[in-house]
């Protein structure tokens, strides 16, 4: 079994808060509600992901699986312009998945595990991972079958990450109203499906002054804790 890599996030803080960046061969969960910049970490880990493995990279190709249409070319452009790399040759190795369904999605992981025998591809992003199979599994007669199926993606997702070394990055919205499942609107969507596959739980949320924070929740060998970092023109920064 290979040794695990760390992939940095670009912010120190956020980095020591994981021990040293995003594991290989787990995956993470990034939470939070709209707009707390689920998506901008998940850019700036597709660039770094990249970059050599001095750099806190991982020198491969990343496949981003997005359901909700959020990838913006122009966005690595800018991150790449900071870190002083060639932002086409960067948006080549990003390999960009639309996910029209939950079904789709699924489907997918299996088109990745493909491709990732050609080429290799060390971090794959699912942005977001539950918000198809939140809108198409609606009341609880639905919720068994969601779960189940969400079960069994987190666990294709985690074989994934095994069989390539990868760093798995997922992200989650909050419920802004009750879920059938949890009466707690602070709680990530998905319930203990996605909480107990995820090795690393990170609540995203606005600080003051432009800062935002992150929560380390439920890792097993790193303390409770938050880190404040700052999205700024230049990506994700300290
Ligand atoms: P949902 O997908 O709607 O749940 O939200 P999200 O958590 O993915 O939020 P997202 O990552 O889209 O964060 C949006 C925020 O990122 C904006 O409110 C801005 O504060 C910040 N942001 C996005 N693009 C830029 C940029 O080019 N420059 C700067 N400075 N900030 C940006
Ligand atoms: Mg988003």
């Amino acid at each position: 079994r290979a040794a695990v890599s760390k992939l940095t996030t670009g912010s120190k803080a956020f980095d020591e808060l994981l021990g040293g960046g995003l594991e290989s061969q787990s995956i993470t969960e990034f939470f939070g509600e709209f707009g707390s910049c689920k998506t901008q970490v998940c850019f700036q880990l597709a660039v770094n992901a990249t970059l050599p493995e001095e750099k806190g990279g991982l020198d491969s190709d990343v496949i981003i699986i997005d359901t909700e249409n959020t990838f913006r070319p122009e966005r690595i452009t800018q991150m790449c312009n900071y870190l002083g790399v060639d932002p086409d040759e960067t948006l080549k190795r990003i390999h960009i998945a639309r996910a029209f369904n939950s079904q789709h999605q699924v489907l997918l992981v299996d088109k990745a595990l493909e491709l990732a025998k050609d080429i290799k591809v060390r971090l794959m992003i699912v942005d977001s991972l539950t918000s198809h199979f939140r809108s198409e599994y609606l009341g609880r007669g639905a919720l068994a079958e969601r779960q189940q199926i969400l079960n069994r993606h987190m666990h294709d997702l985690l074989n994934f990450a095994t069989v390539n070394n990868a760093v798995i990055a997922v992200t989650n919205q909050v419920a802004s109203k009750p879920d059938a499942f949890f009466g707690d609107p602070t709680r990530p969507i998905g319930g203990h499906v996605v909480g107990h596959t995820a090795t690393f739980r990170i609540y995203l949320r606005k600080g003051k002054a432009g800062k935002r924070i992150a929560r380390l929740i439920d890792s097993p060998n790193m303390p409770e804790g938050e880190a404040v970092f700052m999205v700024t023109e230049n990506g994700i920064t300290d």
